[in-house]
């Protein structure tokens, strides 16, 4: 027998014996991970815990002329900028001619009064969980006089370096009938603490998982004991946890972005590099994880921010609180890099192309709201707490979600598993789609798909229970 193929046998068979034992080792490692235990009354404001106030407030956004002249003024310094090297587009990071002119669109037609009047058209509030003040904005439920609707309620979790602002344009599609579905949503979409109008946390601690107890609790407050999840980003792994800790709540969950960090979808993904497509890894799913080199290379260009993040998040802060030139650098790069992988060769990082998915007003809305608010610096600080020490010995991954499920993949997001290792996960898959466009923020790229998508998903949820 030739060398070569004698090796391949070795590994295959290898594989089949690893392959066996993953299931009795997915087994083991999910009996041996408890529950994290979550103090269930904690305070994450400033000082010492004060009397409780559960009422929830009516909110407008009504940025005062104050922060609104300082803003200008600040975008109509001279531009300390650099120029970039010939043809590098978007290589070395954010292009400072692209920053340039999206600074000059900014200063003189970006029209922040008729932004803000956009942002009201959904009604937001206001309500204090263990010490923080949390934002929500509610899109109602229209049944629009359609029989035989269900209402349902929702819970729609945003991402980093995102806002609420992600979800105007799906908002719509989730809240009035869709052609061949029987349901329609009251959907809560909450600022994560930190984020936007939601108050950051005094405290240090405050991970995924105390995200999960504060966003039940805001449903609990609203009156809803169950209900679906909806998200990506940070919002997935919000969901994630919410399903995890609390199944008899979750209806439902829905998830653009979904990766499971355990033994077993590691050990595939190792095994899926050195056998043949088919064994571990089908043929449709190599793009999504192979060939590794390339993976590894993308993930290196595409993740300094996170280390930077999750290490020294004040310094970082610091740096982009202080010009919104230098936010909008910064957050407007990942618009660039995570609607399509290859943007970065693209002239403008492809931003400024007619074809680009997301209008820029909408992107400079999300960059004001972290503006005004001065909350890019809490918001980085969670990726500190998520990565700590102590949230990552939690190993959430490694313990089952039974809840219903359902994964979206859009093929330009940063990372999404396939389905029999993301089933390490969750149990109940109901539905895994492959989507042919769209990436990272798929509300704001691809509102219809991920609508569509959910509403399936709901729907078989629900008749597959009646
Ligand atoms: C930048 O874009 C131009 C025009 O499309 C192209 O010719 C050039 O190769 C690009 N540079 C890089 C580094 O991809």
């Amino acid at each position: 027998m030739p060398l070569r193929l004698m090796s391949w046998m070795k590994l295959f068979s290898a594989a089949i014996v690893i392959a066996a034992l993953l299931y009795k080792i997915r087994e083991k490692s999910m009996a041996e991970s408890p529950m994290p235990e979550l103090d269930p009354d904690p305070w994450w404001g400033p000082g010492e815990r004060e009397k409780g106030d559960d009422s929830v407030r009516n909110f407008k956004i009504a940025i005062s002329n104050q922060d609104l002249d300082d803003l200008k003024a600040r975008l109509s310094l001279p531009l300390r900028l650099t120029p970039p090297l010939e043809n590098a587009n978007f290589t070395y990071g954010m292009n400072q001619n692209t920053l340039k002119e999206i600074v000059q669109h900014w200063r003189l037609k970006y029209d922040w009064r008729k932004r803000e009047a956009l942002l009201n058209y959904y009604p937001h509030f206001m309500t204090k969980i263990e010490g923080l003040d949390i934002h929500f904005m509610r899109g109602s439920a229209q049944t629009k006089g359609a029989k035989n609707i269900k209402v349902l309620p929702l819970l729609l979790i945003h991402g980093w370096p995102g806002t609420f602002v992600e979800f105007y344009d799906i908002m719509p599609l989730l809240t009035t009938p869709q052609e061949d579905s029987n349901v329609v949503f009251e959907v809560i979409c909450p600022s994560i603490p930190g984020y936007g109008f939601s108050q950051g946390s005094a405290k240090q601690g405050l991970s995924h998982l105390e995200t999960a107890q504060i966003f039940l609790k805001l449903m609990k407050r609203l009156g809803y004991d169950q209900f679906y999840l909806q998200g990506g980003d940070w919002g997935s792994i919000i969901a994630t946890s919410m399903a995890t800790m609390y199944p008899e709540n979750i209806l439902g969950i829905h998830l653009n972005m979904f990766v499971a960090n355990s033994l077993g979808p590691n050990l595939k993904l190792i095994l899926g590099a050195i056998l043949p497509a088919g064994i571990v890894v089908s043929h449709e799913d190599q793009e999504k994880l192979y060939p590794l080199t390339e993976k590894f290379g993308m993930f290196a260009r595409e993740t300094g921010y996170l280390h930077i993040q999750a290490t020294k998040p004040d310094t970082i802060g610091a740096a982009l609180n202080q010009s919104p030139v230098s936010l909008a650098a910064y957050i407007m790069e990942k618009f660039s890099s995570w609607t399509h992988r290859d943007n970065y060769k693209e002239v403008n990082g492809g931003l400024l192309h007619k074809h680009f998915p997301i209008d820029i007003d909408k992107i400079l809305d999300n960059i004001c709201i972290y503006w005004f608010t001065g909350s890019i610096t809490t918001s980085v600080r969670y990726y500190a707490e998520n990565f700590s020490p102590k949230a990552v010995a939690n190993n959430l991954d490694s313990i089952p979600c039974r809840v219903p499920s359902a994964m979206s993949a859009f093929p330009h997001d940063l990372l999404n598993q396939p389905k029999n290792f993301i089933a390490h996960k969750f149990y109940d898959i109901v539905s895994y789609s492959d989507q042919l466009v769209g990436g990272h923020f798929a509300a704001m790229e691809r509102p219809k798909l991920l609508a569509r998508d959910f509403h399936q998903f709901v729907n078989t949820v629900e008749t597959r229970e009646n």
